[in-house]
């Protein structure tokens, strides 16, 4: 929820917050702007809409300097309005902020400072840092200490960079919002996300809760609040620029859905062993989950579709297993205890009702463990351990390929844990893992083949989309209706199929195409609920091997491989993000950024 870049060093500053804001778009794209330190003062350009849009504005007279800070935001405090775009300013435009986050106590400073003569010109939260550091300023304290103070007084969540002028570093703080540094050489960055300079640098450093960095044109300090020095460790990120580009594709979202072979790859990669039956999952000794009672995921949106697809794996394998929406954790939680393994599952690990529920869960005594795809996050900081799925950055506000890996990691843990409790892998092991092994090459197949954009042209005028599954086809038909209308703004609903003649079939008409996914576990039963909302008219699109007997009574077929049922609706799903895809392009949605959306929700 909003992207903060931030840049030090020699030449020119413009261009690559640019670049920083741009790849960090995903992040929020209400309205955009930098600050740029130029000797003279700070000049600041900033407006509603995209990236783009500033680009224009700044084209006449761009800003010059070698110290600046961008944003690109996400509305939570007052309407997308160029007042409201960041960064902020004090009244004598000395104190620049970008910030990410939600300062809960703003109205009590707000009020403070305005008794004190301080005078806002935006509705943000935002506004009352520079207002805070610029009175520090006056009552004396230099730079450092004025930023010190103020951070001190915010209560909330923030990740916020700030440039004063005449001053030629930058100072930010992270409390429950992502910050990362990026180094190379003499030039420094800060961050929301490394994407925002892998062009620059894959060099960096994860600023944790309570950190604060000052950026000097010599190097980073890193310390907190009160200036004592913390220890943080510099890695090296494997994402490279080329990964993080659209690579010839028209969105991210496509290429991302092309991406699967590759990143399932990387997922199961030196983590599988078909010929001895084990799985090898990074660090966790043999029997590590043999006390593991049950088992709580949590998680929100596509995360949470993928955290039920593992849950189902686990019950059918014996194991007491629950999904949980994170936001609904946190105020209807289950009973949990040092014998619950509760696993958040979140491609950015910055979801922040995710990271409540984890929090509680922690509180609870209960072992946690995160499956992200963002080695450094916030979850994979707080929780006891973190598998990692591999997946390479995902721009797309469509979460696709890191829906497969998080399914694919979950099936691997799922066989994982039932191995350790019994003390064997089980005779099954070493078939799965080879139907596994096979997938990549096998996606790569159905993405060539697939006849998705002629279905989505087809019933592109329909009044409503539903899909339905059953078993593991159930949160793939929820997943396949989410994508839809996050990317379409069409209406889509997903139902477990035998849900359909419960209330929803009243809605059906020859306007409400439904897509059927048959995943091999109880076709029957699907296809007889399928025949029931076709006898009222709708059409029929089966989402099914060639062979499957539904494809002949279907108005319309998507193939997928016959392959072990745990894994067939992924391959189901991957059919429905090409269909959703299609239909928004025909729609000429904006599809990397459909509206109201973000990447990343780091607010409750
Ligand atoms: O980063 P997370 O996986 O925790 O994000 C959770 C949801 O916000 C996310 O999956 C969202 O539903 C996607 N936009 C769906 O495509």
């Amino acid at each position: 929820m909003c992207g903060i870049i931030g840049r030090v060093g020699d030449g020119d500053a413009l261009e690559p917050l640019l670049t920083g804001l741009e790849n960090l778009e995903y992040r929020g794209y209400d309205s955009a702007g930098v600050a740029v330190q130029n000797g003279a003062g700070i000049k600041v350009q900033k407006r509603s809409g995209e990236v783009s849009e500033l680009k224009r504005t700044i084209d006449g007279d761009p800003p010059e300097g070698e110290v600046g800070i961008g944003h690109t935001r996400w509305s939570t405090h007052g309407p997308p309005t160029d007042a409201n775009a960041h960064p902020h300013t004090d009244s004598t435009a000395d104190v620049a902020v970008v910030h990410n986050g939600i300062i809960e106590n703003y109205a009590t400073l707000r009020e403070r400072l305005r008794e004190a003569d301080h005078e806002f010109t935006s509705d943000t939260d935002t506004e009352v840092i520079p207002h805070l550091i610029q009175q520090y300023l006056d009552e004396g304290y230099g730079s450092e200490g004025a930023f010190r103070r103020a951070i001190d007084e915010l209560e909330g969540s923030y990740a916020v960079a700030v440039m004063l002028s005449g001053d030629h570093s930058l100072y930010a703080a992270r409390q429950g919002s992502p910050l990362v540094v990026g180094m190379q050489d003499e030039e420094f960055f800060l961050a929301s996300d490394v994407p925002a300079f892998l062009e620059y640098t894959d060099d960096v450093v994860f600023l944790e809760d309570g950190d604060v960095a000052v950026v000097r044109p010599d190097g980073v300090e890193f310390t907190d609040v009160e200036g004592n020095p913390v220890d943080r460790e510099r890695q090296t990120v494997d994402w490279d620029p080329e990964q993080a580009g659209k690579a010839g594709y028209d969105h991210f979202m496509l290429k991302e859905i092309h991406e699967q072979p590759t990143a399932l790859a990387q997922a199961i990669e030196g983590r599988t062993d078909p010929d001895a039956g084990a799985i090898d999952l990074d660090g966790f000794e043999s029997g590590t989950f043999e006390d593991v009672e049950r088992v709580q995921l949590v998680a929100c949106g596509t995360s949470y579709h993928a955290a039920l697809y593992g849950s189902l794996l686990l019950n059918a394998a014996g194991v007491h297993a629950t999904a949980h929406l994170a936001n609904e954790y946190s105020v209807a939680a289950p009973p949990t205890d040092g014998g619950s393994l509760v696993i958040a599952v979140s491609q950015s690990g910055e979801t922040a009702d995710t990271l409540g529920a984890l929090r509680r869960a922690e509180r609870e005594g209960a072992r946690t463990l995160t499956v992200t795809n963002v080695v450094g996050s916030t979850a994979a900081r707080v929780a006891d351990d973190a598998l990692f799925i591999r997946a390479g950055p995902e721009i797309g506000v469509a979460a696709t390929k890191t829906f497969s890996s998080q399914a694919v990691m979950l099936a691997l843990l799922a066989r994982r844990i039932v191995a350790d409790r019994r003390g064997d892998p089980g005779t099954d092991l070493g078939a799965f893992l080879a139907e596994l092994e096979r997938m990549p090459d096998r996606i790569d197949d159905l993405l060539e083949t697939s006849h998705a954009a002629g279905i989505a042209d087809r019933y592109l005028d329909s009044d409503s989309y539903f899909f339905i599954g059953r078993g593991l086809g159930f949160p793939v038909a929820l997943e396949g209706a989410l994508k839809f209308k996050e990317i379409t703004y069409e209406h889509a609903e997903g139902f477990a199929a035998g849900e359909l003649k419960h209330g929803p079939l009243a809605l059906v008409t020859p306007e409400t195409p439904v897509f059927a996914v048959f995943t091999g576990e109880e076709d029957e039963r699907t296809l007889k609920n399928a025949e029931e909302a076709q006898a009222r008219g709708a059409p029929l699109v089966a989402v099914c091997p060639e062979d499957h007997p539904a494809t002949e009574i279907a108005d319309a077929h998507l193939g997928i491989p016959d392959t072990d049922s745990d894994l067939a609706g992924l391959f189901a799903n991957v059919q429905l993000q090409l269909v959703a895809y299609h239909a928004a392009d025909l729609l000429d949605r904006p599809i990397d950024k459909p509206r109201n959306l973000a990447k990343s929700v780091t607010v409750e």
